[in-house]
């Protein structure tokens, strides 16, 4: 099953409003057909990267999300206020928000079909902690953290998992592209287990953690990663785009 690629910037909690116009801008210049591109700006500079992006094929994402659709949820942010944005895909579970952010499986799971409901493309994340693997706990974490999209989800279009070890996120050290193609082959197993086969096939898994230019190749080329759910290599065009350009 040929799955075209899904290469994804999360921004996080960087940029100003004028370097992400100025990134958003490049990425668009740089766009190549062959290969989703999408980025996730932080939410006050959502409406300006959806202004720089208009005409471009590069998806508008959002970080986060909260599943209630409107009251009294002070800081928040709604389903329906992003795709008033013309936001495209949300992410879920991603490591800092279940770590640092201290967010519940129950409410990951609450946002997921929240944002799935709406009609945007979910990337769910998952990964474990290295003392979870070290453990040998890495599957049975995984599929906890899968678990959470069990409800809800009516076909593989929308949906989108990013496998993305904790120990691997912002640290340099990357997943091996054995250790990585291990993992997302079990993810659609395990889609294959809670759908079907048809189903699992047609999912992406994006792979996230230190994908950089140098790695992207190698671990692209695994026969079940389906892409790249990228932090630090994002803020700048040239390596986002050369991440890019390994997946086609
Ligand atoms: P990183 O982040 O590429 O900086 O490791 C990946 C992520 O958190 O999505």
């Amino acid at each position: 099953m040929k799955r075209v690629k899904f290469v994804a910037g999360n921004w996080k909690m960087n940029t100003t409003r004028a370097s992400a116009v100025a990134l958003a801008k490049a990425i668009a210049k740089g766009a190549v057909a062959g290969v989703t591109l999408g980025v996730a700006p932080p939410f006050v500079y959502i409406d300006a990267v959806g202004q720089a992006l208009a005409g471009s094929p590069v998806l508008l994402g959002a970080q986060d999300v909260y599943p209630q659709p409107n009251g009294a949820f002070t800081g928040e942010i709604s389903v329906e206020m992003l795709k008033d944005l013309g936001v495209a895909f949300c992410l879920t579970g991603h490591s800092e928000r279940r770590h640092i952010l201290l967010e519940s499986s129950d409410l990951v799971a609450a946002k997921a079909r929240a944002v799935y409901a709406g009609g945007l493309t979910l990337i769910h994340c998952v990964g474990e902690k290295i003392e979870q693997r070290d453990a040998g706990q890495t599957l049975a974490v995984v599929q906890a953290q899968l678990d959470e999209i069990r409800g809800g989800i009516e076909g593989p279009k929308r949906l989108v998992t990013a496998y993305e070890p904790v120990w691997a996120i912002g640290t340099g050290r990357n997943a091996t592209d054995a250790q990585a193609q291990e993992v997302h082959a079990f993810i659609r197993e395990s889609i294959t287990r809670m759908w079907n086969r048809d189903f699992a096939d047609r999912v992406r898994i994006q792979y996230g953690g230190s994908m950089k230019p140098d790695n992207a190749r190698g671990l692209l080329s695994q026969g079940d990663v389906d892409g790249g759910l990228i932090g630090g290599a994002s803020l700048k065009a040239d390596s986002f785009l050369a991440i890019a350009a390994a997946a086609l």
